[in-house]
C-alpha cells in the first residue's frame, strides 16, 4: 500500500539517462575484470588486456612530485594548469613537434589525456554533429562522441590494405554534418603509424571539408624500426583547425597520475576550458610538478622502454605468426600487436574466449575497436619478456603450429 500522497517508485532503469542507458562498459576493462577474477580462482592468468606500460615512472619524476607535497603544494592550482607545467608543454610541442602553442591562451592540462578528449567532445559535439572516425580505432572515442549527443561515424579501414588510411575512404565518410575528424597515430589497436600520404589525406580532406581535426598523439615516442611521428597540426593550413591531444601516462609511465594535455588555437581552447574548469577545476597540483620533471628532465628513459617493447614487439609478433590461424604483422609503433586471426574462421570474441579460457591468456577481441576490428585480438606486449614467450607458447598449445 502507498502512503496517501507517495508517487509510485521508479526502478533505477527509470532514473537513468537515456545517453548512459545504452552505453556499454569499456570492454578492455571488462577483459582485465575477467582475467582478475580468473586470477583469483587460482588460475595463472597472462593478462595482456591492457595499456600500461609496465615500468616505474623515473625516479627524479617521483621525487619532484614527492618535494612538492612536501612543500604544502597540496592545493587547488590554475584551472589550466601550473604555469610551470603550461610552459614545459608548450617547449616540448615546439621542439619536438614544430607546434607553436601560446603556454596561456593555447593549452590545458588536464588529469590524462582521456579527460582532455572528453572535455573537446562536450565543448566542440552535439546533437546533429558527426564525428569521423577511422576503424579499429580505441575504444573510448565512440562513447565520448555519444556521449557528447553526436553521431560517430567509424571510416572502416581494411586489414588486407595494412589499415591504410585514403582520402577517397575519408572523403566517402563525410556528411554535411561532418564537423570533427579523429585520428590516432601512432594507432591503438593497429600499432599502425601514418606515412606522409596519409597524413596528407587527413589534411586534404580536413581543408576541403572545413572540419577540425582531433589528432590524439599519445604513443608519439614509442615508434619503431626508423618510423617516424610527424604532428598533423604542422601540415600547411592545419594549425587553425587541429586540437593535439597528448599525455605524460604512455612516454613517462606515468598512466597512474593522470596528467594530459590538449593545445589548439585559443578559440577553442577557452572553450574546452570552461568544462574542463567545471568538471574537474584542475589536474592535481602535486603530480604537475611531477610532469614539469618529466618533460624537461633526462629523456633517456623513453629510449630505454622502447627498446625493451621493440624487443617484445619482434619476439610476440614473430612467434604468434608461427600459430595456426594466426598472422601479426609487427606493429610500427605503440605498444599493441593486432593479431589477424580471421583464418581460425571464429569471431574475434570467440578466439579471445578460447585463449583465455584454454591458454590462460587475457587478449581483446578486435570488434571492441569496432566492425573493422573484427577477426583480430589485441595482445599489449607492455610486460616481461618471460610472460609474453609463455603466452606466446600457451597460445600455440591452445592453437596448434603452422
Ligand atoms: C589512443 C589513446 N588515446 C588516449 C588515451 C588516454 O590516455 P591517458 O588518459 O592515460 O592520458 C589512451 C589510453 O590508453 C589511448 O590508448
Amino acid at each position: 500500500m502507498q502512503s496517501p500522497g507517495a508517487t509510485a517508485q521508479r526502478s533505477p532503469g527509470e532514473f537513468l539517462a537515456g545517453r548512459v542507458r545504452e552505453l556499454a562498459a569499456s570492454p578492455t576493462l571488462a577483459v582485465s575484470d575477467r582475467a582478475r577474477a580468473l586470477k583469483a580462482e587460482g588460475v595463472d592468468v597472462i593478462d595482456l588486456g591492457g595499456g600500461d606500460p609496465d615500468f616505474i615512472t623515473p625516479a627524479h619524476v617521483r621525487r619532484a612530485a614527492a618535494e612538492a607535497m612536501d612543500a604544502g603544494d597540496t592545493h587547488y592550482v590554475a584551472s589550466a594548469g601550473t604555469p610551470a607545467l603550461r610552459r614545459a608543454i608548450a617547449a616540448k610541442l615546439r621542439s619536438d613537434n614544430g607546434i607553436e602553442a601560446d603556454p596561456d591562451r593555447g593549452v590545458i592540462v588536464t588529469p590524462g589525456g582521456k579527460a582532455a578528449l572528453f572535455q573537446a567532445m562536450l565543448a566542440l559535439v552535439e546533437p546533429g554533429v558527426d564525428v569521423l572516425i577511422p576503424e579499429p580505432a580505441w575504444v573510448s572515442y565512440v562513447p565520448m562522441v555519444e556521449l557528447a549527443g553526436g553521431r560517430a561515424v567509424p571510416v572502416a579501414l581494411d586489414p588486407d590494405d595494412a589499415f591504410r588510411l585514403t582520402a577517397e575512404k575519408l572523403a566517402a565518410a563525410v556528411t554535411p554534418a561532418t564537423r570533427v575528424l579523429l585520428v590516432n597515430s601512432p594507432n591503438n589497436p593497429t600499432g599502425r603509424v601514418l606515412d606522409e600520404e596519409e597524413r596528407a589525406a587527413v589534411a586534404d580532406v580536413a581543408r576541403e571539408h572545413d572540419l577540425l581535426v582531433f589528432a590524439d598523439e599519445m604513443y608519439e615516442k614509442i615508434l619503431y624500426d626508423g618510423h617516424a611521428h610527424v604532428s598533423l597540426a604542422t601540415l600547411p593550413g592545419m594549425a587553425e583547425r587541429t586540437l593535439t591531444f597528448n599525455g605524460l601516462s604512455k612516454a613517462y609511465a606515468m598512466t597512474g597520475w593522470r596528467l594530459g594535455y590538449v593545445a589548439g588555437p585559443p578559440a577553442y581552447i577557452a572553450q574546452l576550458a570552461k568544462v574542463h574548469s567545471h568538471s574537474v577545476t584542475c589536474a592535481t597540483s602535486f603530480a604537475q610538478a611531477g610532469g614539469v620533471a618529466a618533460l624537461t628532465g633526462p629523456q633517456g628513459f623513453i629510449e630505454e622502454m622502447v627498446v625493451a617493447w621493440d624487443r617484445r614487439r619482434r619476439a610476440v609478433a614473430d612467434g604468434l605468426s608461427a600459430v595456426k590461424g594466426l598472422r601479426c604483422p609487427r606493429p610500427e609503433g605503440a605498444f599493441y600487436a593486432f593479431v589477424d586471426a580471421r583464418e581460425t574462421a571464429l569471431s574475434s570474441v570467440e578466439v579471445a574466449d578460447r585463449i583465455l579460457r584454454e591458454a590462460h591468456v587475457a587478449v581483446v577481441p578486435g570488434i571492441a575497436f569496432g566492425a573493422a576490428g573484427e577477426g583480430h585480438l589485441r595482445l599489449s606486449f607492455a610486460t616481461s619478456d618471460d610472460a609474453l614467450a609463455t603466452a606466446v607458447t600457451r597460445i600455440g598449445d591452445v592453437l596448434g603450429r603452422r
